[in-house]
């Protein structure tokens, strides 16, 4: 079972995703990676280093190859719970301007998840809850972002929940029973 947690940052996503992974036993993991690629691209997103944003889309699916080998791997021994995937890219840098069928092509090892839960949530909420700031986190950029998301949704039957004024027990709750509802749990 590999289950993917998707949204823009301050939508809750790395804290429902560990929820998650604690209560299925299962491997958690994030994008983009601690592999040196992970490493390159916070280096980009703090702003310390410029890149096109091709090039940037192109490192996310380097990491993202090196990222799922390691994913199968645990597969093989567990569920996965993995905090961003390949829908982060096809939203944030489509929005940022890279081709969505480029984005898709270089992405096309990345496995298809089992589960994809996007975690929506009003803008200035998210802002508000988000503490280190990367070049993304815009507000504009990160409307578009999530709009971007919501599109994607539908393309791929993502499982959306909205967490605005919702408590991290509550949001977690609706989780399970989601999974109970498809026997999963
Ligand atoms: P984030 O999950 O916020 O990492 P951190 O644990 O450092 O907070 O991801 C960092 C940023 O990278 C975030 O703004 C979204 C962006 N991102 C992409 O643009 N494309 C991608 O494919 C991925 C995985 C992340």
């Amino acid at each position: 079972m590999f289950i993917v947690f998707e949204g823009i940052d301050g939508s809750g996503k790395t804290t429902q995703s560990k929820l998650l992974a604690e209560k299925l036993n299962a491997f958690w993991t994030y994008e983009p990676s601690d592999s040196e690629i992970g490493r390159f691209i916070r280096e980009i997103l703090s702003g310390n280093v410029k890149v096109d944003n091709k090039t940037l889309a192109l490192l996310f699916a380097a990491d993202r190859v090196e990222h799922t080998k390691l994913i199968k791997e645990e597969l093989k021994k567990r569920a996965v719970v993995c905090d961003r995937y390949l829908y982060s890219s096809i939203a944030y840098q489509s929005v940022a301007g890279v081709d969505e069928n480029f984005i898709k092509s270089i992405n096309r090892y990345a496995l298809e998840p089992d589960i994809v839960f996007l975690l929506v949530v009003d803008i200035e909420t998210a802002l508000k809850r988000v503490k280190t700031k990367d070049i993304f986190e815009k507000k504009d950029f990160l409307e578009k972002v999530q709009n971007k998301y919501l599109e994607l949704a539908e393309e791929y039957n993502f499982i959306v929940i909205d967490t605005t004024k919702k408590s991290v027990k509550v949001v977690h709750e609706e989780i399970l029973n989601y999974l109970k509802s498809l026997k999963i749990m």
